[in-house]
């Protein structure tokens, strides 16, 4: 059977961990050329022995724009276009109305909405016609999360960010879309509650008992969604938030 990205050439930001490793690994085994992204050097060198296949890393940072220009030049050099991007690098963090800081705003917006807007900005002139742009949302940016507003907020942003470029795309052939995952068993999930391994089951616990499926989801389960969105599979799907959260955010 054929591979579903045979000689695409793809970037997955933030790949050294969770969702992001899993969708690299999942894109390089679809016979996609990969390049990976994140801030540390150390996770990233694993990443690509654990992806093995055709596997490039590019120490960035998505919220410098050197490291951007970086990125993008090196896929310039080495290709000469892009076919799929996934928007994924990001992150958040735990504060209620009352406790939210500065650094916590700037840290938040710069990694979940100002990197994504020049991620994507810089990405645009290796796209052509038939490539696909998949920003990875959350279903936060639809349902209220007590002490998670900025980050929440942040993931509302993201789901405009698709619906408009969407429109600035318009007869370039270039699809843009959101994939918002549900609650998923990631280091940046459980790390939101600490490094208690108890605490972290014990908010995994908490996390399925509010999902229809009753259970978290698993990184490879959105990187499948990543993997539709980002192939020709869903090549009439365009500006959609496409959920993958075992049914949290629908009912
Ligand atoms: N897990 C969930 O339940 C869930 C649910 C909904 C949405 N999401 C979203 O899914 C995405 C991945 O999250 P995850 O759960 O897989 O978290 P994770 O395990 O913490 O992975 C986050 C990845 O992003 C990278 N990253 C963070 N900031 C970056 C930056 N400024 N520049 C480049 N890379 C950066 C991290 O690498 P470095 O730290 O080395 O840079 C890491 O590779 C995020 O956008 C998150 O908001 C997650």
């Amino acid at each position: 059977m054929t591979k579903r990205l045979e000689n695409k050439v793809a970037i997955v930001t933030g790949a050294n961990s969770g969702i992001g490793l899993a969708t690299a690994k999942l894109f390089a085994a679809e016979g996609a050329h990969v390049y990976i992204t994140g801030r540390r050097k150390e996770q990233l060198d694993a990443a690509v022995a654990d992806i093995g296949g055709s596997v490039t890393a590019v120490n960035a940072d998505s919220t410098k724009m050197e490291d951007l220009d970086r990125l993008f030049a090196q896929v310039k050099a080495d290709h000469g276009r892009l076919d799929a991007i996934v928007v994924n690098a990001g992150g958040g963090s735990v504060l209620p109305l009352g406790q939210i800081t500065e650094e916590q705003v700037d840290d938040t917006f710069g990694r979940n909405v100002k990197a994504v807007i020049f991620t994507v900005q810089k990405a645009l002139p290796l796209l052509n016609k038939g490539s696909s742009v998949v920003l990875i949302g959350s279903t936060t940016s639809i349902e209220g999360t007590e002490a998670f507003s900025v980050y929440s907020a942040s993931k509302a942003a993201v789901r405009n960010l698709a619906r408009s470029w969407a429109l600035d795309l318009k007869g370039k052939g270039v699809r843009v879309n959101v994939l918002s995952p549900g609650p998923t068993r990631t280091p940046g999930l459980v790390e939101l509650v600490g490094d208690d391994k108890n605490a972290q089951q014990g908010f995994l616990d908490a996390l399925a008992s509010t999902i229809p499926l009753g259970r978290v989801g698993e990184p490879e389960e959105i990187a499948k969604a990543a993997l539709f969105l980002a192939s020709d599979d869903s090549s009439f799907v365009n500006g959609v938030e496409l959920f993958a959260d075992g049914g949290k955010a629908q009912v």
